[in-house]
């Protein structure tokens, strides 16, 4: 239980810089978000090759709204366009994609690209993509009581069963494990609303790099140290 295997299972992301990023070089922030979202491929490549399983990437949290409207639409163009752009590559290269967190704000044109790129690539395995989008940890609680309430109300569930092992399959990600890192680029050391539950136990890497600038030597490195950590999940170590 001490002993990692040398990479871990699954990596998460909070991929944030991306607007200081833009700032530095006197370019509006949307820049860096398209700095940003060119980084992904090559960490999800660079995944595969470290033997990571899951990748999962923090894209925009329930709190990126109160950005200016400017910032949000150009996002949510952006999210569109890469989903019709990298659909076929992701497709090919054995990418499973998965979306979490809240449909319901989303404009239907990319609700649909989304439904339709965890449709074509559903019966991927090679890697798997988790996107985070109007993803907050708090929110993904809340709808997981919202439903497991309706259940308990259909007389499907009973309160007596319900604690740390059934609350989870209520969660967006109750099919993914949880994860083993937590990576945080842009030197803020704190998590923002990112996978609450599922990092109770997680490691966590702060790294000063802006996310446009994080490359897979880096992301290489990170994962490097994780094999020398020793999680001991409460216990003593033997
Ligand atoms: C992360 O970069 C991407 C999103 C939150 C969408 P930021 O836009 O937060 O970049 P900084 O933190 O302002 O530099
Ligand atoms: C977290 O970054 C969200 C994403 C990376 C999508 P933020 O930049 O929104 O977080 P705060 O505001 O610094 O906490
Ligand atoms: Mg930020």
């Amino acid at each position: 239980m001490t002993e990692n295997k040398a990479s871990p299972d699954h990596v998460a992301i909070i991929m944030d810089g991306n607007g200081r990023w833009a700032q530095m070089r006197n370019r509006p922030r949307l820049v860096g978000h398209h700095a940003g979202a060119k980084r992904v491929r090559e960490i999800l490549r660079a995944s595969v090759e470290l033997d990571i399983k899951y990748l999962t990437i923090f894209a925009f949290s329930t709190e990126n709204w109160k950005r200016t409207q400017t910032e949000v639409a150009g996002l949510m163009k952006l999210f569109k366009r890469y989903i019709r752009r990298e659909s076929q590559n992701l497709f090919q290269e054995g990418v499973r994609v998965r979306f979490i967190g809240d449909r319901v704000r989303l404009e239907p044109a990319l609700v649909d690209l989304m439904d339709g790129l965890e449709l074509l690539t559903a019966d991927n395995d090679r890697v798997h993509l988790t996107i985070a989008l109007n993803y907050g940890g708090r929110d993904e609680v809340a709808r997981a009581a919202r439903r497991l309430a309706h259940d308990v109300e259909m007389g499907k569930l009973n309160p007596r069963d319900v604690c740390d092992e059934t609350f989870p399959r209520y969660l967006d990600t109750h099919v993914l494990p949880d994860p083993d890192l937590v990576i945080r680029t842009s030197g803020e050391a704190r998590i923002s609303n990112f996978l609450l539950w599922q990092s109770a136990y997680a490691e966590y890497e702060f790294i000063e790099t802006l996310w446009p600038d994080f490359t897979a030597e880096i992301f290489a490195e990170v994962v490097g140290r994780y094999a020398v950590r020793d999680r001991r999940y409460g216990a003593v170590l033997a």
